[in-house]
């Protein structure tokens, strides 16, 4: 458990990340059932930027509060004005602080985080919000307690990938959501390095044969150098198809925006 996400928290791939989930938490949350959501890798909850080694929310949300951007991240500026009181931004909130802001009492929410520092600051972020913070597998959690059968579902994977098991385990995570909820919407977050890992992961998950799989893909550039973070993408299973065009243009705008030359979004149906 060496990854911490403080070190990335605001850059590109956080900024596709959470305005997907908002796009489609304001979709799961405008229906009449409860949700009930698991975040199996929920990190600290909120984040200090200048904690950060890398300074990579300067490429990302800096950039993101500064320019024009379309209106499917109008929720994600919100939140990052809001938690900075409008003033300039230091803080970065993780999936944990916009999901508990965007839940509705009658709504349930479990968050897992297994290392002990993110797990207490988690506590902290998620301190009176209808949530558990759990010390728990995330992994395990998708076996255990997402409830069986539930109607309105969603389940949010994003692992740290510093394991060589990581894309079997998070493949293993999803079929385990649909087994259980056949129609529960589910997120997973990959990162784009090279070609053939991505293909592998789509070809893995197709296997699952889903009720149906939507690829948001932002390429910050061609995918030439394995040893890079050329990007970041998303796997989604029962996403509503009328908040494509919001993926879309969450993808293209990153990737133009913040990308190199020759980067592109992509939105695809596998
Ligand atoms: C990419 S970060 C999560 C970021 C968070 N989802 C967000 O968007 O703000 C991954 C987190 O998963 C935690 N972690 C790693 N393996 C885990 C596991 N099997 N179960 C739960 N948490 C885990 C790491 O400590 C790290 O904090």
């Amino acid at each position: 458990l060496n990854y911490r996400h403080v070190h990335h928290a605001g850059n590109f791939a956080d900024l596709v990340k959470h305005a997907v989930l908002l796009h489609l938490l304001a979709a799961a949350t405008a229906r009449a059932q409860p949700l009930f959501l698991l975040d199996t890798h929920a990190g600290a909850g909120v984040y200090a930027l200048a904690d950060s080694r890398t300074g990579e929310a300067a490429a990302g949300v800096a950039r993101l509060m500064d320019r024009r951007a379309p209106a499917v991240f109008d929720p994600l500026k919100r939140a990052v004005t809001r938690l900075n009181g409008g003033g300039p931004v230091r803080s970065y909130p993780g999936s944990p602080r916009l999901i508990a802001d965007a839940l509705r009492p009658a709504d349930e929410y479990v968050a897992c985080e297994l290392r002990p520092d993110d797990h207490a600051q988690l506590q902290r972020t998620l301190a009176g919000a209808p949530a558990e913070a759990l010390r728990a597998d995330g992994y395990l959690a998708v076996r255990n307690l997402l409830p069986v059968g539930h109607a309105n579902a969603l389940v949010l994977i994003d692992p740290p990938y510093e394991r060589g098991d990581e894309y079997a385990q998070a493949v293993a995570a999803v079929g385990a959501a649909l087994a259980r909820s056949p129609v529960a919407q589910v997120c997973l977050w990959a990162p784009l390095k090279d070609l053939e890992t991505f293909d592998r992961l789509v070809r893995e998950l197709e296997a699952l044969d889903p009720p149906d799989l939507l690829l948001v893909e932002c390429r910050l550039r061609p995918l030439i150098d394995p040893l890079k973070l050329n990007g970041c993408a998303l796997a989604l299973v029962n996403a509503p198809a009328e908040l494509e065009p919001g993926f879309a243009d969450i993808a293209d705008w990153t990737a133009e925006v913040l990308g190199d030359p020759g980067g592109e979004g992509r939105v695809w149906r596998a």
